[in-house]
């Protein structure tokens, strides 16, 4: 390995369940309503996954995608990194079981758990690997179905969350510069108690306790989590610029993790950028955890909302805390 290479967002792919749950189907379900809904967190609706629907068939969905508009056959990856909090079980990983729908048998596979900030974790270590040689195309792939670990009589909680998955293959390069400019990457176990699932880990496994007191869905302080998203985010992508040399109104776009319309806006507020320049799609997908950047991003390509050269900024913030950002230029 004599230099270091260039990372290359090579292609990109999205996939999420078919079935919509509206906020109007919510308001049959707990004591909400649209309005409340629309107006505390800019979600209209979700894509729900059926029960035989799995996150890996949304993972190996995205990757297809994201292989083929990279002009690549899935032999050519070299490692899968997956990004999620809700593999389909806590072991073989789900990098292993997408691995296998893509017909591999040979490519390293990882999954990392990094809550909503994954996407970011995952494209930072991808463009460490690409960078020194030791792969030439990774894929990386946020994939999540937040529905399995949703309390659905805790109306909170329940209303802010959707299922779907992102990926992007990240190739090394030794032509131009590198797509991604700099990374970012904090966490604070901290705060852990904010954002978490109680049980279904080694030190409280399932029982009939757990199952009784709903401890296998998520729990969350809404207003804790608010502070520290907006403070986190703004802070990371702060930083990536400075590391790069950037100023924010250099950038073609800022795609934030879609958790909520109000922490989007406060975000874009702080950042001093003017509405079209922040990408939101959190109305069409609720939260979608690690996802919700993969398939933004991906969307957004397929739009046209990004042309090669232009600068955009990802940032992320989620349970652990973790958070992060991304400074490319697609
Ligand atoms: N429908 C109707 N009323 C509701 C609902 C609902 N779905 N949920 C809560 N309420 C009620 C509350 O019970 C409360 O009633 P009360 O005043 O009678 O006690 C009232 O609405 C206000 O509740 P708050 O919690 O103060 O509402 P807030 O304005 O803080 O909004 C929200 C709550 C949307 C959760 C907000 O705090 C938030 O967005 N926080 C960030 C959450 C987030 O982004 N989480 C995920 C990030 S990490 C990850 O992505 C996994």
């Amino acid at each position: 390995m004599s230099s270091i290479l260039k990372a290359r967002i090579n292609g990109t792919g999205y996939a999420v369940p078919e079935k919509i749950l509206t906020n109007t189907d919510l308001e049959k379900i707990v004591d909400t309503s649209d309005e409340w809904i629309r107006t505390r967190t800019g979600i209209e609706q979700r894509h729900i996954a059926e029960p035989h629907e799995s996150n890996s068939d949304f993972g190996a969905t995205a990757a297809k995608i994201a292989i083929e508009n990279a002009g690549l056959q899935p032999e050519e990856i070299g490692l899968i990194i997956v990004a999620t909090i809700t593999p389909d079980m806590v072991f073989p990983a789900t990098a292993c079981l997408i691995q296998e729908k893509l017909g591999l048998s040979n490519a390293g596979t990882v999954d990392i758990e990094s809550a909503c900030s994954g996407f970011i974790y995952g494209l930072s270590m991808a463009r460490q690997y690409v960078a020194t040689g030791e792969y030439e195309h990774v894929l990386v792939i946020a994939s999540e179905l937040l529905s399995r670990i949703t309390d659905w009589e805790d109306r909170t909680t329940c209303v802010l969350f959707g299922d779907g998955a992102g990926a992007a293959v990240i190739s090394g390069t030794n032509e131009g510069e590198s797509d991604i400019l700099a990374t970012d990457l904090g966490g604070n176990g901290a705060f852990g108690n904010i954002l978490y699932m109680p049980s279904g880990g080694s030190s409280k496994p399932a029982c009939h306790e757990t199952v009784d007191a709903r401890e296998h869905t998520i729990r969350m302080n809404g207003q804790e989590v608010f502070k520290h998203a907006v403070n986190t985010m703004r802070s990371s992508v702060e930083r990536t610029l400075e590391k790069a040399g950037v100023q924010p109104s250099e950038l073609k776009a800022v795609i934030p993790h879609q958790a909520n319309r109000r922490i989007i806006d406060s975000l874009r507020k702080y950042l001093d950028l003017p509405e079209q320049k922040v990408y939101v799609n959190v109305h069409n997908y609720g939260n979608t955890s690690a996802a919700s950047i993969a398939i933004a991003l991906a969307e957004m390509i397929e739009n046209g909302g990004l042309e090669r050269g232009d600068l955009v900024a990802l940032c992320a913030f989620g349970g652990g805390l973790t958070w992060g950002a991304a400074l490319c230029r697609y």
